[in-house]
């Protein structure tokens, strides 16, 4: 698939691709009943530049990760903080398509995505990615959530662009029928999404381009202009689960 030059200058220099912060996941990480010293399997789904799985790695310092994404420019940036890192022997990224995954049933203890299951679906990745996890392993995801009351302005932005879009015990309720243990939810705070609009903005004010450059800068501005406006109306959320 060929990817626009815009678009990779628009997502330059950021260290993820969407709102979260170390201190998010970190609270996410404190949910996980394995020890830092467990010799435990990880897999990242959608790892982007792969600062969650750099983080993951470092947390879990006998842990294996193995980071996938459909894009080699994102995951050249996540191999340079692999070597940076020194964790070349415990830390390895592939390009592989999340609706394909190439990897045995029951061969992780924990399985991460982070702001990408969307693109699977959240009841089908919830589904399709069970079989990856041991028994008692976690599914961890996070996806756009209902956090309040939706104003009539949200709900129109999001139709079409993610019809899963849900309240919290909605998707805890799916979580069950799946057949998972519900552990918690931890919702990306507004201060993450705050400093990755501002970073991303920062982006689209230097990008110049064609008539498609144009459109796209426009589209994501609606995006952050639509939050900034109903920022109590939603927000990425995580769901932590376990395989029973
Ligand atoms: C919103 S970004 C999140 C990235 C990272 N987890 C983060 O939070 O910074 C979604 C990621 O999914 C990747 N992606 C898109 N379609 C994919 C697919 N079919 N299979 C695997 N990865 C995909 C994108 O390249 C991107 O890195």
């Amino acid at each position: 698939m060929d990817i626009p030059l815009y678009f990779y200058i628009a997502y330059d220099d950021l260290d993820r691709l969407s709102p979260g912060s170390d201190k998010t996941t970190g609270r996410v990480i404190d949910m996980i009943d394995f020890d830092i010293d467990d010799r435990i399997n990880i897999l990242d789904i959608g790892c982007g530049v792969g600062q969650a799985t750099i983080q993951l790695a470092n947390h879990f310092r006998n842990g294996e990760i193995e980071a996938i994404d459909l894009f080699r420019h994102y995951l050249d940036v996540l191999d340079e903080k692999i070597k940076e890192n020194n964790l070349q022997k415990r830390v390895f990224s592939y390009k592989m398509d999340m609706r394909d995954l190439d990897f045995a049933n029951e061969e992780f203890d924990i399985v991460f995505a982070e702001s990408s299951i969307e693109i699977i679906g959240f009841k089908k990745g919830l589904h399709e990615w069970k079989r990856l996890l041991k028994p008692n392993g976690y599914l961890i995801v996070s996806d756009v959530s209902w956090i309040g009351r939706p104003s009539k302005e949200s709900r129109k932005f999001w139709k079409g662009i993610y019809d899963e879009v849900d309240t919290i015990e909605n998707k805890v309720s799916q979580i069950r029928d799946e057949g998972y243990e519900f552990i918690g939810n931890v919702t990306v705070p507004k201060g993450d999404w705050k400093t990755y609009h501002e970073q991303l903005e920062g982006n689209l004010n230097k990008l110049n381009g064609d008539a498609s450059a144009r459109e796209f800068v426009r589209q994501l501005k609606k995006e952050i202009n639509a939050y900034r406006q109903n920022s109590d109306d939603y927000s990425y959320v995580f769901y932590i689960m376990r395989k029973c």
